[in-house]
């Protein structure tokens, strides 16, 4: 650290150079998080300074914080459901992870099923808590397979995992399906909804044909889904559910100080922007206002795929939220070839044949035409 500071507004000016070294959303299209909602952004910054940490100090933060779970829980079909407001995804699977774990003690090696498209958070997970963790079978939609997981069920499983919407293929498992299975062998089950969880109910009301993945699905335990995703609102802001407080109070501890008293969560310090930016955007947005921004994120997405069949591109499966994945041999050297024009795409490590592009907030019909323009020059569609 430098002995003597440096003049604010020359480190300021710094830091505003290095961000012009990110890049601009125009260019991107392999995201889930976007550019968050104004109302987020502004009742983020004038939370900065909070702390959820501290109860005692920041009731209205709290206030605000429960607003959000109970506006959420509520959309997941179930306003008495237990809720807490997390860092992001990864903090969600663990927490829903830590209680399923906490539910089978006598499970000595314990295991959970999951399907290939588990997202890579669940391995993390497992390694901390000290679980194997099982990846079955998907389909021709790269969704998990029922009769795989059924296979995979053994003595020591503790858990079925089900994705609504997968970070490669935006593919949504069976839930209905997975959750009876996991009734049958009275398991708990986890529904991973940190990338779906803010589509799949607009998309639902717009008349798409996605399964169910609340808590009116029976069976289900718990839900993660992330505001900080499609819900608009600012990073770091991520939510787990479960449906009862008796699982969620399963991994409580208490801490020692009367500011909280009990924690729930991986993280002790936490600042309360993100509630009070999740609070904003679902209370500006309403059900209504997120069910435009689903209609107008599938309407993109519908023109990226009518554009990219068009020159004659092939999808590796049709899409069943906003993720689009075309099937190019040599997707890798395609993405860095975009790369080095600009435009950052995403390939999957495990599917190597899959160009991966995200339609999100900031995703329009002028882009897509760039960006298809741009492929062209780099990637002509291959003699399938
Ligand atoms: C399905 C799924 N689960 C979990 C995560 C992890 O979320 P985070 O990066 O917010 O921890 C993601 C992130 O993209 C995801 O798509």
């Amino acid at each position: 650290m430098r002995k003597h500071g440096r003049a604010q507004d020359e480190v300021l000016a710094e830091l505003a150079g290095l961000r012009e070294r990110d890049v601009p959303w125009k260019r991107v299209l392999n995201s889930i998080c976007t550019v968050p909602h104004e109302a987020a952004l502004l009742a983020g910054q004038a939370a900065l300074d909070s702390n959820l940490g501290d109860l005692r100090i920041f009731r209205g933060c709290r206030a605000a914080e429960q607003k959000a779970l109970a506006l959420m829980g509520d959309l997941l079909g179930k306003p008495d459901c237990a809720g807490s407001l997390v860092s992001g995804g990864t903090e969600a699977n663990l927490l829903a992870m830590y209680v399923a774990r906490k539910r089978r003690p006598d499970i000595a090696q314990p295991e959970i099923v999951a399907g290939e498209t588990v997202h890579y958070s669940l391995g993390k997970v497992c390694d901390l808590l000290g679980i194997r963790l099982r990846t079955v079978a998907l389909d021709a939609r790269f969704r998990m397979r029922p009769d795989a997981a059924r296979e995979a069920i053994n003595g020591n499983t503790i858990a079925l995992i089900g994705t609504a919407g997968s970070s490669e293929f935006g593919a949504v498992d069976p839930i209905g399906e997975l959750a009876a299975i996991a009734q049958q062998h009275e398991l708990y089950f986890h529904v991973d909804a940190a990338t779906g969880g803010f589509i799949i109910p607009f998309a639902r009301a717009l008349g798409h044909d996605l399964p169910q993945f609340d808590f009116s699905v029976p069976g289900v335990c718990s839900i993660a889904m992330d505001p900080h995703k499609y819900g608009l609102s600012i990073i770091p802001a991520g939510a787990v559910f479960f449906r009862t407080q008796e699982l969620r109070d399963s991994i409580q501890l208490e801490s020692f100080f009367n500011a909280t008293p009990t924690h729930h969560s991986l993280i002790g310090t936490r600042s309360g922007a993100a509630a009070a930016a999740t609070y904003a955007v679902l209370e500006t947005l309403g059900f209504d206002g997120y069910t435009e921004i689903t209609r107008r994120n599938y309407r993109v997405m519908g023109y990226l795929v009518e554009r990219l069949e068009r020159q004659g591109y092939r999808l590796v499966a049709p899409p069943q939220l906003n993720i689009v994945n075309v099937d190019l041999p040599d997707a890798v050297e395609v993405m860095r070839a975009l790369e080095e024009c600009g435009w950052i795409i995403s390939v999957s490590k495990r599917f190597r044949h899959c160009l991966r592009l995200v339609v999100t907030q900031h995703v329009d019909e002028a882009m897509v035409d760039a960006f298809v323009e741009r492929l062209l020059t780099i990637a002509a569609p291959p003699a399938y």
